[in-house]
C-alpha cells in the first residue's frame, strides 16, 4: 500500500534515546520496553527461521551491531538453545549506556557486549559467521550507512541481514494505540519517530549496492539481506 502522508523520510526529526543528556531512568525503562516491543513488531522469529537457522552449526559466531538492550541476543541465543546448536554471540554498541544497562542483566554465557564500533571491530580483524542488526539503518545518515554497510559486509563470512522498520502510513496509525500500554520511557515517541525516518522498499533499494537484496517482510518490515 503507497504511503499518502509520509511521503518522504523525515531526517531532520532526532530519537529522545539518541540526545547524550535524555534522562536516564527514561533510557533504562526504554531499553526494558524493547523486549516487548521488539518481541511482538519485529519479526525476528520469522527472519531466524528462514535466514539464520539453515546456516546454523556448532560453534558458529553471531554479531548484533547496535544491540542496545540486549534483547535480540538474548533471544537469539534462547532459540539457538532450544535448536540444539552451540553458537558464540556478540553485540556491538557504541553507546555505553545501552552497553551498561545490557551488562547488567542476566546475559547467558554464550553472549558477551563490547562498547565499540564496527569500524574498531574491521580495524581488528574481527569475523563472524552471521552479523545482524534491529532498527539500525533509520539512524544512519547516507554516508554513515554505506560505511556501516561495508563494514557488516566484511564482518561477515555467510550472512548479513539488517532488519529494520518499513515507512508506512498504517505503521504509524497502528503505532499511536502503544501511548496506553508503553509509558515512563522513549518508545512511543521515539517509535513514530523511528517510522517517519524509515525507509520504504524502493529507497532503500536505491542507496545500497547491487549485492544487497530487500526484502518485504509483514509488520512494516524491510530486511536488507547480502551473503558476502
Ligand atoms: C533504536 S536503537 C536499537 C537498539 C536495538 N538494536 C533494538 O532493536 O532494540 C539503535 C541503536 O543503534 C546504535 N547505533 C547507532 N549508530 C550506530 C552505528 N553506526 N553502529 C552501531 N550501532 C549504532 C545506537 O547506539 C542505538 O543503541
Amino acid at each position: 500500500m503507497p504511503t499518502l502522508f509520509l511521503k518522504h523520510r523525515r531526517t531532520d526529526l532526532l530519537e529522545l534515546m539518541d540526545d547524550s543528556d535524555c534522562d536516564l531512568e527514561m533510557l533504562r525503562e526504554t531499553y526494558r520496553q524493547f523486549t516487548t516491543v521488539n518481541g511482538l513488531l519485529s519479526g525476528w522469529r520469522r527472519a531466524y527461521k528462514r535466514f539464520i537457522r539453515p546456516r546454523l552449526t556448532d560453534g558458529c559466531s553471531m554479531l548484533d551491531i547496535g544491540c542496545g538492550g540486549g534483547d535480540l541476543l538474548i533471544r537469539l541465543a534462547a532459540w539457538a538453545a532450544a535448536d540444539g546448536v552451540r553458537v558464540k554471540l556478540t553485540g556491538i554498541e557504541p553507546d555505553r549506556r545501552a552497553v551498561d544497562y545490557a551488562s547488567g542483566l542476566a546475559l547467558p554465557e554464550n553472549v558477551s557486549i563490547e562498547a565499540k564500533t564496527t569500524s574498531d571491530f574491521v580495524r581488528e580483524g574481527r569475523q563472524f559467521d552471521i552479523v545482524v542488526s534491529n532498527h539500525v539503518l533509520h539512524h544512519l545518515s547516507t554516508a554513515e550507512l554505506t560505511a556501516f554497510l561495508d563494514d557488516s559486509k566484511q564482518l561477515a563470512s555467510t550472512l548479513v541481514l539488517h532488519n529494520d522498520i518499513r515507512r508506512n502510513d498504517l505503521a504509524f496509525v497502528g503505532f499511536l494505540p502503544m501511548w496506553f500500554f508503553f509509558r515512563n520511557s522513549f518508545i512511543v515517541r521515539d517509535g513514530l519517530t523511528s517510522i517517519r525516518r524509515s525507509y520504504r522498499e524502493d529507497e532503500l533499494l536505491e542507496v545500497v549496492t547491487d549485492d544487497w537484496d530487500v526484502i518485504v517482510m509483514p509488520l512494516f518490515r524491510n530486511l536488507l539481506i547480502s551473503e558476502p
